[in-house]
């Protein structure tokens, strides 16, 4: 009997997760519909009322996206024009170009290797260079959470906001258990379709516990008025929609069975990479230690130096590391094996061609080259079969096997 033919896995699949939500999603949108009730709607509020809820802020201003979400904060802060923000290299480029919307500097800090996010001495050492610091803007990239309490520690240090890019980490906690998007000045969430909670299109909101800073972004993201055709500030368009809000309603319902299906599946790639002779990302690379592939900081587990138990990780991405010439290769490979993969990110921003005006070299931030050289994001969605998981682990470990033993 022929063997039955590998399954392809795409790196997301977001049908796989209509087919179980899709009569649910359907009686949710249908009285919006209905209503013809589309900006601003009632479901707007709902949706703002539970997100706030369920991070633990006192209020949640619902926007068009999490890039937006970004301007917003930016905005209600009063940052502007040659002001600077410490905000990481290694990130999706909205965290540094929608800091520039204002007229403001990002001034990039390099990343912790294990886990990716900013590194907190980097940003110290940062901040005391820095003439013009108005705020400084962690990533809880990949859905791990940020050092939070390094951040408050340094943002009381030199009196300035944290504003948290919480754009991949919904309901992700950090080292004292409190989720992301609670303990900073402003949080940004994105609901793009790929996030862990992802809307039917764009959209994105905003999270604090200071009744001014709501106050002040939820009359900027409808043109600075308030009442309307009156206005105090120069605001932008940037609403959720009610069809989004909906859609996200009835999402939100699951994300933390979903989120549980991602951690069951990265605990299952963990456990077949450590069979192969893979280390954690608390091992460098370059140690030549086992096999050349380091899975990510798990989820829970303590940093050194770190008395809380540590941070979890809500995988939005799972990401593994491998040496720079072997990646574009294990990607062409997987691809040949019907397994999507992506390169989170390929090229730090202080590196982007159009940040070349702040005059930053290659070599300067050295971690977070490495990292877009190494990182390789693999499929982590919570439908994900056992047999997707084992042709996915199966295929890069006898890969990157082969041309360990080849390279010898
Ligand atoms: C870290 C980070 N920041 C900001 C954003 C921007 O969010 P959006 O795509 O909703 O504009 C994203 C989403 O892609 C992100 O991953």
């Amino acid at each position: 009997m022929n063997n039955p033919s590998p399954p392809s896995v795409p790196l997301l699949d977001l049908k796989a997760q209509y087919a179980t939500i899709k009569d649910e999603i359907k009686a949710a949108i249908e009285p919006v519909i209905e209503s013809q009730q589309f900006i601003m709607g009632p479901a707007v509020g709902e949706l703002e009322a539970a997100i706030a809820q369920y991070v633990g802020a006192r209020f949640a201003i619902g926007c068009a996206s999490g890039s937006d979400a970004i301007l917003l904060a930016m905005m209600a802060l009063g940052i502007g024009r040659d002001h600077e923000v410490i905000c990481p290299s290694y990130t999706f480029f909205a965290t540094g170009g929608y800091i520039t919307k204002v007229g403001a500097k990002p001034v990039y800090a390099d990343i912790d290797p294990v886990t990716y996010n900013m590194d907190p001495d980097h940003v110290r050492t940062l901040a005391r260079k820095c003439k013009r610091l108005k705020a400084i803007m962690p990533v809880h990239l990949f859905g791990q959470a940020a050092d939070m309490e390094a951040y408050i520690q340094i943002g009381e240090e030199f009196g300035v906001p944290i504003v948290e890019d919480a754009a991949q980490a919904i309901g992700a906690r950090d080292e004292q258990g409190i989720r992301v998007g609670t303990r900073s000045a402003i949080s940004c969430f994105s609901f793009f379709p790929s996030k862990n909670l992802g809307a039917f299109g764009d959209g994105g909101i905003l999270t604090t516990n200071d009744p001014d800073l709501a106050d002040r972004l939820s009359i900027l993201r409808v043109h600075g008025g308030r009442p309307k055709y009156y206005h105090k500030y120069i605001g932008v368009n940037s609403r959720l929609d009610s069809l989004q809000a909906a859609v996200l309603k009835v999402k939100l319902k699951h994300l933390d069975q979903w989120t549980r299906g991602r951690q069951s599946n990265a605990a299952y790639y963990d456990k077949k990479f450590k069979a192969a002779g893979a280390q954690t990302s608390q091992v460098p690379l370059s140690s030549g230690s086992g096999l050349p592939l380091r899975t990510p900081h798990p989820a829970g587990a303590q940093r050194p130096g770190m008395a809380m138990p540590g941070p979890s990780h809500i995988y939005n991405q799972y990401v593994i590391r491998v040496p720079a010439d072997l990646r574009d290769p294990l990607r062409a490979h997987l691809t040949e094996h019907k397994i999507g993969t992506e390169i989170y990110y390929p090229v730090p921003l202080h590196l982007q061609e159009c940040f070349a005006y702040l005059g930053y070299r290659k070599g300067d931030l050295p971690e977070s080259e490495a990292a877009a050289d190494q990182t390789i994001a693999l499929p982590i969605y919570p439908e994900l079969t056992r047999a997707q998981l084992d042709h996915v682990a199966g295929t890069i470990t006898q890969f990157i096997t082969q041309q360990a033993v080849a390279a010898r």
